[in-house]
Formats: C-alpha cells, structure tokens, sequence
C-alpha cells in the first residue's frame, strides 16, 4: 500500500507538486496523468527516494519516504523507470543487468534465472551479448524495464514506459504490466497515452500541479458524463421532440437521420421505460448502442482542452 498524505515538492518559486493526498491499494496498476510538468515525474522521484518532499510525507507499505532510515529500505522495495533509460552504453544487455543484480545483491543463480526471463520475456535474449549502445530506443526502454525488475520488487514504478515503442512492444510491455499485476505486483504508472492508461489502470489521478481527480477510467467517465445512448428508429414523427418530453428523466440532446442521441439519469431503469414508449407511439427500433465516453474526454474536462479545442 502506498499512502501519499499532502506530499508536495517546490522548486524555488515552482510548485512541481502541491498536497497530493491519495492511496493506492496493494496490487493495483495506478496511473498518474497530466500535462507536460503537471509534477508526475517529480511525485514518483520522491516516492522512489531520490527527491526529498518539501512538504508532506508517504508511506510505502510502513516505510516514511522523509525518514533516513527507511529510504535504504523503500530502494529495495521499488523497481524504477525513469524518464530517461540510463544504461551503460558500452556493455551488452546481459552485462548491464547482471551488474545492476549485483548492486542489489541478488545472489548468483537467482540473477542468471531472472536476467534470462526478463529478456526472454522482452524478446531480447538472442540480443544479450551486444553492446546496448548499439539498440535502438525502444530496445533500450526493454532492458530498463528489465533491469527495474531485477530485484523481483514488490513496487513498479514506471516513468512513460511505452513512449518510445512501436505498437507490437508496446502491446508486449503492457501485457507484461498486467501479467506483473496477476503476480502481486503494485505498479504506478506515469503516462500520456490516455487509452493505454483507460485499458490497464484500476485508478488513475490526473494532476495538474496538485490533485485534481482520482478514481476508476470507467468511474470517472460515469460520474462527470451523463449516460446517452443512440437509438437508430425507422421514422421519427415530427412530433417527436415535443412528445418524448412525457418521458422523466430523459433528455433529447439531438436527433441525426433516423438515430435518437438520448441522456438518461438510470440506464437500468430509463432504457425499458423508452423502448416501450417508442413502440407505443409506432415507432420501430433497429438498433440502440450506449454512446461511450472516454478517459480522454474525462482529462479534456478537467485539465482544458487545447487552445482552439
Ligand atoms: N530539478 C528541478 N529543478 C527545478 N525545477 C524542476 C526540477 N524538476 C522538475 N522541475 C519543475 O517541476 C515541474 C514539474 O516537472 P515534472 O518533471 O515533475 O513534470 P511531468 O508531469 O513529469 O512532465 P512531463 O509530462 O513533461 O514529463 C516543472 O515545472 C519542472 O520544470
Ligand atoms: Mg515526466
């Protein structure tokens, strides 16, 4: 469990981060969303250790991220992917691992076994004795994902980690997210790709500076937009937009060709009641589809559209 309680970090003037209170549950994959300097980077460095809070405090499982004596302890516990993959250039893959194993002090034979299932699991095993200088940057990002797991670390922390891969890797990498949750595995997760955050993350908070929401992608779509759904009829009466106002609690937001946009406030309880006034007034219906928003609508009104948007 990870508890943050108004953990902020100031740079001079700057309020990278401002009381960002929230907790994230044992074996969750967390996303943290926002605009460029929205603070997601510097909140996972403090989380890591590697920035002190200037004000405010977190707890990792009961470690305090601001106490000395447990910062020693909390580095063992996280596996990180920072921004920036960071390797060491002239070694190859294999090398680069082993050597990150043993700064972690992973004894031998365990080393051998987990260096040869995160590459073979990345698909880079036949890639392991060439120099990393030479991969390309989606290659590096594979072997800094493994080398943040090395250690086998109950707490993932990863900094953009499909920004810099094709399609088909960053599929595999988010597979591997979710095949790290099956195990146990507690991941925060910074990320822009809005969809990939919508299909992997259980809670997601979007920042700007500070918190603004957090809660379930599906939740949060809920919450901030009313259900609507189209439903596509044989005619509409010219009456229609008079007369579908008998029916409480819907409301008629447009009508394109033959199709109804309708919101509703209960779809369970709405949908039956509108179903049959239609077929009351000799309407026929040949298709209904619940209009979907998502995550990316939920971040666009929150955090404002783009100028012009
Ligand atoms: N070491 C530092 N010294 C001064 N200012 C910093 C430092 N690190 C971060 N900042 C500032 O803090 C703010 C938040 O930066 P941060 O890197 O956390 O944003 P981010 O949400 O990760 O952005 P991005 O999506 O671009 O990665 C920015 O204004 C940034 O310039
Ligand atoms: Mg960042």
């Amino acid at each position: 469990m990870i508890t943050c309680t108004g953990l902020s970090k100031h740079f001079g003037s700057i309020h990278a981060i401002d009381d960002f209170t929230v907790d994230i549950p044992t074996g969750q994959i967390f996303g943290l969303l926002g605009p460029n300097g929205a603070g997601k980077t510097t909140t996972m460095r403090m989380l890591c250790c590697l920035l002190r809070p200037t004000k405010g405090t977190a707890h990792i499982d009961s470690y305090d991220i601001t106490k000395l004596a447990d910062a020693h302890k909390i580095r063992g516990m996280i596996g990180f992917l920072p921004e920036v993959p960071g390797l060491y250039e002239t070694l190859g893959a294999y090398q680069n691992l082993d050597y990150y194993a043993q700064f972690y002090n992973v004894p031998k034979p365990q080393r051998q076994e987990s260096i040869k299932k995160t590459l073979d699991d990345l698909d880079l095993w036949n890639r392991r004795s060439e120099p990393v200088g030479g991969f390309s940057k989606g290659m590096k990002q594979k072997i800094a994902i493994a080398r943040a797991l090395i250690h086998d670390p109950p707490y993932l922390f990863l900094d953009e980690p499909t920004a810099s891969l094709d399609p088909q890797a960053a599929k595999l990498v988010r597979d591997y997210i979710l095949d790290l949750k099956t195990q146990g595995t507690t991941i925060l997760i910074n990320t822009h790709n809005l969809t990939e955050a919508e299909r992997i993350c259980d809670q997601v908070a979007l920042i700007k500076n500070t918190l603004i929401k957090v809660g379930n992608p599906k939740h949060l779509e809920h919450s901030i937009f009313a259900r609507t759904i189209a439903v596509t009829v044989d005619h509409i009466p010219p009456t229609l937009p008079q007369t579908i106002t008998s029916l409480p609690g819907v409301t008629l937001n447009k009508i394109q060709d033959t199709t109804l946009y309708l919101s509703v406030k209960n779809p369970s309880d709405d949908n039956p009641r509108i179903i049959d006034w239609l077929s009351s007034q000799g309407i026929k219906i040949t298709f209904i589809t619940e209009e979907e928003h998502t995550l990316e609508d939920v971040y666009l009104k929150l955090l404002g559209t783009p100028q012009g948007g």
